[in-house]
């Protein structure tokens, strides 16, 4: 009798273990497809930016820049020196986050400019930045895997 209850109290709380077990997953698992804000440092600039959503965003850009940012019809996006320029209104200037920013805000993608402004320019710059020019980023990007 004294084993059976022993068994039966192992068998309880082997159940819980499992619910807790369960619980805990489903709770990272929420948190894996809510937005994931990270702040990025670049310079003197801090950025926060959802990456999933920047990847996301970048998909009608891949057309003329490449999947990769390799580059296609369009300048490369994944070789950015801490010398480089990017040009806005035919202007050029020290590429920046900001600088990024303001060019996908005023003259990306062509023909479509007011289809990616505000958060959404931010995270695709932030996008670009982690996934092809981590070098200039100083902390904030996920670790490669
Ligand atoms: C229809 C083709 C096309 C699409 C789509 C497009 N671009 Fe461009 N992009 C260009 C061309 C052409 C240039 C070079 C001329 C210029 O700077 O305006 C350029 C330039 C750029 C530059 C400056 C690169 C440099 O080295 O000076 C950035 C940054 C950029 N695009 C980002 C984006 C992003 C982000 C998107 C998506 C939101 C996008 N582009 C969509 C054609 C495109």
């Amino acid at each position: 009798m004294k084993k059976l209850n022993e068994l039966a109290r192992g068998i309880v709380l082997l159940s819980l273990l499992a619910f807790v077990g369960v619980v805990g997953c489903s709770d990272s698992e929420t948190v894996e497809t809510g937005p994931t804000l990270v702040t990025l440092t670049i310079g003197v600039e801090t950025p926060t930016v959802d990456l999933d959503a920047g990847m996301d965003s970048y998909m009608p850009c891949q057309g003329c820049h490449g999947a990769m940012g390799q580059g296609n019809t369009a300048p490369a996006l994944n070789a950015f020196t801490p010398t480089s320029q990017i040009s806005i209104g035919g202007v050029p200037d020290t590429l920046t986050f900001s600088r990024l920013q303001d060019k996908i805000e005023l003259e990306m993608p062509p023909g479509s400019e007011t289809s990616c402004e505000g958060t959404c320019a931010i995270n695709v710059a932030g996008y670009i930045y982690c996934e092809w020019n981590s070098a200039l980023v100083t902390s904030g990007c996920p670790a490669a895997p």
